[in-house]
């Protein structure tokens, strides 16, 4: 069975001291989890030393919220793959709809970053998505495979195992309107068999898709029992501690019965 991850993107929110105090009260709640799901954090760039070094001894990992395709050079304000190395950070958000529609990133830069983390071994959250007025006019599926193509072209099979998907609908992040269970089933279902076709079948059972938008402890049960959906990506509801934690509780117990 695929290992669930319970993810929290915290964006461009929290000051140093509120991380700080995040995870020394993660570090107080650890011990009732049974660590059957992997927890990971993206907290704002700057602040991803203070939380690989706070982290140490839990069960958490720590990634970046974005990084540059070059190694190194001039390109003032930019981080690269090698320098997550030097700090020891194995993990990187890439592709978010807010780095697509605001910094108007496009599909053939996430691949070039997606294949500069690959070449440095990292292990990659790749996020796709489409936007209201495309589910509206029946694009769901176009714009998913263009995203998945462009974004994974020259990434080879085995590779794939440092790829988790996350499919977060534009219109589900932050709005409060989350997808259905059914709508991200059909979803998540769709991105697999893509992935069996463009991969294989290993691969399509192997990687990891998690949904994003919206997801609060009131409706991640009914999302995460759906058999293609591998775990959440976090927004809002993983900046209180109370809640990411009731979530991570949650999707234990989900676990527990998908094992069976
Ligand atoms: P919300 O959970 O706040 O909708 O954000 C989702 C998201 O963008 C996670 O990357």
């Amino acid at each position: 069975m695929r290992r669930m991850i319970i993810s929290g993107n915290w964006k461009m929110y929290k000051t140093l001291e509120e991380t700080i105090t995040f995870f020394e009260e993660f570090s107080a709640w650890e011990k009732d989890f049974s660590h059957k799901n992997q927890l990971l954090i993206f907290p704002p760039n700057l602040y991803t030393i203070t939380a690989l070094e706070m982290t140490r001894e839990n069960d958490i990992d720590i990634g970046v919220q974005n990084i540059y395709f070059k190694d190194f050079g001039a390109y003032t304000g930019e981080i690269s793959s090698p320098m997550l190395t030097s700090i020891g950070c194995k993990y990187a958000l890439v592709g978010h709809s807010e780095r697509r529609h605001i910094f108007h990133e496009t599909d053939e830069e996430i691949n070039l970053k997606i294949l500069a983390l690959i070449e440095n071994r990292k292990h990659i959250v790749f996020c796709i998505g489409e936007k209201e007025s495309q589910r509206d006019e029946g694009l769901t599926e176009q714009v998913l495979d263009t995203q998945l193509a462009i974004g994974l072209q020259d990434v080879h099979e085995k590779d794939m195992q440092h790829v988790v998907i996350a499919y977060e609908p534009v219109w589900a992040i932050g709005t409060g309107k989350t997808a259905t269970p059914e709508i991200a089933q059909d979803a998540h279902a769709f991105i697999r068999k893509w992935l069996s076709t463009h991969f294989n079948s290993s691969v399509a059972n192997k990687t990891r898709i998690l949904y994003g938008g919206s997801v609060k402890a009131a409706n991640c049960k009914e999302l995460l029992e759906k058999q293609d959906i591998d775990g959440a990506l976090i927004g809002g509801a993983s900046l209180k501690i109370k809640d990411y934690i009731e979530i991570i509780k949650i999707s234990e117990e989900v676990a527990q019965k998908k094992d069976q």
